[in-house]
């Protein structure tokens, strides 16, 4: 315990630095020195990232890549990706380039609606609170108007507020949820400012009503939060073809076109049935959506955390993308609710965020459903066309190669000549190491042998 610290928020970022330095690791200048040198150059940029949350003392990097060639509902983007896993973005742009030639991707939005809920207990009789609701809803949906009246402004605002009756499951409880429209934004800030608001309106209803039994004044709210689980802000992402269109690609396999699509999508049903293949496949996806929802500023656990809950709606964990292979056409498909925001939050705080919208072509959060769903498909059409060809180690260790060159401290002649030498032998550590060790040991060789004079 003689780690632990009060106060530690109070500290400047220096003496935090330090104290972590000298009580956790054992080369406290070298940690100094490597926190010192990941601060951004500019001191207000610097000052910006740090307010993002408590007790930064240093930035992580990531790298900021671009999958080009993506066209969606008849518009080419290049699509900011920020993510560490090497394969995924040439993945996505293999994808993308394949589907630019057969018509690209389509996307639709299903719906936008947002919502919240405030968990409460009440100890009347439920037919008496069903009663009272109208009455209550209105007030609530008036004394939250100075919240809400911008948000009605731009066209959104509070679409509607439900009472669900829980008391046959948990005593007294109830529960008030409520719809939102939150147009461009995210909207999480909006959602729960309303529904501490709805709390507030709530406790005071039951105050004021004239004629209530003292059981019937005790409300108590347990707690107000908007609901990551928002399955009607949903999208629809899909890719369409004459599975004669995969010639090229099944001619490489030594099949013909149809029995390759018959296979992906056996590949996709696979993973429709089993929970163990759906939650890999289900990662596959959200390789590529989660690292455009970052590199747009949006909130990835969020997004994550949705998706999963919509992969088991019908209480069994599926795969979120389906295929077909009828009457010689092949279409895959994904749905996938997704909550995000093109204004507000990171979006404009973040410059690298800012940025991303901008080469996005300013989107609204429906184009950038359409966009990050689109992306999504492609990162899983690119890994089940991998894996049920040539399997996936092929693609990921050519990738991952530079980070175990890089990890060897190869020179630029090293690597080049690697990459060379890889390119029909399988990869992996050990064999890169000897491949480095046998170059190096030749190149002594011929150094210590004398040159003629
Ligand atoms: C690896 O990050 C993602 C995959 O495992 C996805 C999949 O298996 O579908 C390749």
């Amino acid at each position: 315990m003689s780690k632990a610290i009060g106060g530690f928020s109070k500290l400047n970022k220096q003496q935090k630095i330090r104290w972590l330095a000298e009580n956790f690791t054992g080369q406290p200048d070298a940690l100094e020195q490597d926190f010192a040198q990941w601060q951004h150059p500019d001191a207000q940029m610097q000052k910006v990232i740090d307010g993002f949350t408590e007790n930064a003392v240093s930035n992580f990097t990531l790298p900021y890549s671009i999958a080009p060639n993506f066209l969606i509902n008849g518009k080419l983007y290049a699509v900011p990706m920020v993510i560490e896993e090497s394969s995924v973005v040439a993945a996505a742009s293999s994808a993308a380039k394949f589907w630019l030639e057969r018509g690209g991707f389509h996307a639709e939005i299903v719906g936008a609606e947002k919502l919240g809920q405030v968990h409460f207990r009440w100890a009347g009789a439920p037919e008496k609170l069903q009663t009272l609701f109208p009455e209550i809803r209105a007030r609530l949906m008036s004394e939250c108007d100075d919240i809400t009246v911008n948000m009605r402004n731009r066209g959104g605002g509070i679409l509607d507020i439900a009472l669900l009756d829980y008391t046959h499951i948990e005593p007294y409880y109830f529960q008030l949820r409520a719809s939102f429209d939150t147009c461009n934004s995210m909207g999480a800030n909006f959602i729960n400012s309303v529904l501490e608001r709805f709390a507030d309106s709530l406790e005071q209803f039951f105050t004021e009503y004239p004629g209530l039994s003292d059981a019937e004044r005790d409300v108590d709210v347990i707690m107000s939060i908007l609901s990551n689980y928002t399955p009607g802000c949903l999208v629809r992402a899909w890719v369409e073809t004459p599975v004669a269109s995969f010639d090229d690609l099944a001619r490489i396999q030594g099949m013909d076109s149809a029995a390759l699509a018959e296979r992906f999508a056996t590949a996709v049903r696979i993973a429709r049935i089993d929970p163990y293949r759906a939650t890999t496949h289900n990662k596959g996806i959200f390789n590529g959506i989660d690292a455009v929802v970052l590199a747009t500023g949006n909130d990835f656990r969020a997004v994550e955390a949705c998706g999963h809950t919509y992969a088991c709606r019908d209480g069994h964990y599926r795969s979120l993308s389906t295929c077909t292979v009828e009457n010689g056409i092949f279409r895959f498909e994904l749905e996938i609710p997704l909550a995000l925001g093109t204004v507000g939050g990171l979006t404009a705080l973040h410059p690298l965020a800012r940025h991303s919208l901008d080469i996005l072509g300013q989107p609204s959060s429906s184009d950038l459903m359409c966009i990050i769903a689109s992306v999504g498909l492609a990162q899983n059409f690119a890994a089940v066309r991998s894996l049920i060809t040539t399997g996936i180690q092929q693609g990921h260790m050519k990738m991952h190669l530079t980070n175990i060159l890089n990890h060897l401290g190869a020179t630029d002649e090293e690597s080049a000549a690697a990459q060379y030498f890889f390119q029909n032998q399988t990869v992996s550590f050990s064999a890169v190491r000897a491949f480095l060790e046998n170059r190096r040991l030749a190149s002594e060789g011929a150094a210590a042998v004398p040159r003629p004079v």
